[in-house]
């Protein structure tokens, strides 16, 4: 019996001195026998820097850079990508009136599905302002089909979605290279240091996607592929960056009245803060200053003392 309490420290013990051992043996062939380097991890870029009117927490919308944006989208993404979480008539918010919203819904490339009320049979009619802005592609399989077996993305939070947001977005849409002669910020050469990793064909290679090969074609090859009714010149610098300030708003459609709100809230907690401390000065500030006594200098305890001692009769 007296060898059933150990048992437990025993047991745990073995436990964790086998914890430990493999703990030591993984560190030491992580160390004597390094992992791999990858072409990922060797030849990937982090987005580059975009500023937008919406960053930070005073940002607002441009609206115009946003009619711009959505251009981009309705001329060139809308043919791969639907954005399921907006709806066109959302697009009032851009300064579209409600007429342009109709029209802009009823000239939609894509139809949306629908029922034929005569037959019940399923069917395509003209998209309405309330309708979201459909996928151009019946179904995944259609969408892998047409894409060599990718899928486009719903863009609709794809901001939101990314690390990096709106700058890994214009970041990816800028960042088609040609393989051949690409370099890494160390100089190396891509196809030197990993002559495996050539680009299969019929994907794009693009240092700013996870693993340097994406499914999607440069959607915008060259100026003016779009013409911006502003007359703001239709570069791909340009292009790109108006789509990625749109996808902003498309995620966070009320972003500015969060700022708003954010703002209101910080002024109201400041304000607290100084009342809060100019209450506490006044409760406090007699307070503090009066000089109390206490125990032997108390006027009451002398008075007490000096009753008692008359009492009993001692001489002070
Ligand atoms: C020809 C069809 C096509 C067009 C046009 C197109 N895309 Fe794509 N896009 C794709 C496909 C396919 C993928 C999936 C790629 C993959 O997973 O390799 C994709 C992926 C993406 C991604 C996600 C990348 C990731 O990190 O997963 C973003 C963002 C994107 N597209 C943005 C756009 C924007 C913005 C436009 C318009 C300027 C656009 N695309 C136009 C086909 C298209």
């Amino acid at each position: 019996m007296i060898f059933v309490r150990p048992i437990k420290y025993i047991v745990g013990l073995a436990f964790a001195l086998v914890l430990l051992v493999s703990l030591f043996a993984g560190v030491k062939e992580y160390f004597s026998n390094p992992p791999e380097p990858l072409p990922e991890s060797e030849f990937h870029k982090e987005p580059k820097a975009l500023h937008l009117a919406s960053d930070g927490a005073f940002g607002r919308f441009d609206k115009q850079q946003l009619q711009r944006g959505f251009q981009v989208y309705k001329e060139v993404c809308s043919a791969c990508h639907s954005m399921n979480l907006v709806a066109f008539r959302n697009l009032e918010a851009l300064g579209y009136s409600e007429a342009e919203v109709k029209a802009i819904a009823n000239q939609w490339q894509t139809e949306v599905p629908s029922i034929n009320p005569d037959t019940g049979e399923t069917a395509t009619r003209k998209a309405i302002p309330a309708d979201h802005f459909p996928s151009p592609y019946p179904n995944e399989m259609a969408a892998r089909a047409a894409n060599n077996n990718a899928v486009p993305p719903d863009l609709s939070l794809i901001t939101k979605a990314r690390e990096g947001g709106a700058a890994y977005v214009y970041s990816l849409l800028t960042g088609y290279r040609n393989q051949e002669g690409y370099r890494n910020e160390k100089g190396e050469l891509l196809l030197q240091k990993f002559p495996t990793a050539k680009t299969p064909p019929n994907l794009h290679f693009n240092p700013y996607f996870a693993n340097l090969n994406l499914a999607m074609p440069p959607p915008l090859a060259s100026d003016g592929q779009v013409q911006f009714a502003d007359g703001t010149r239709p570069t791909v610098d340009q292009m790109a960056k108006d789509v990625s300030a749109f996808l902003v708003w498309t995620a966070e459609p009320n972003l500015e009245r969060r700022h708003a709100a954010g703002l209101a809230v910080a002024i109201f907690l400041l304000l607290a803060t100084i009342l809060g401390y100019l209450a506490y000065r006044n409760t406090w500030a007699e307070a503090k200053r009066a000089v109390r006594v206490t125990g032997p200098l108390d006027p009451e305890n002398k008075a007490k003392r000096r009753r008692a001692s008359d009492n009993a009769g001692v001489t002070r």
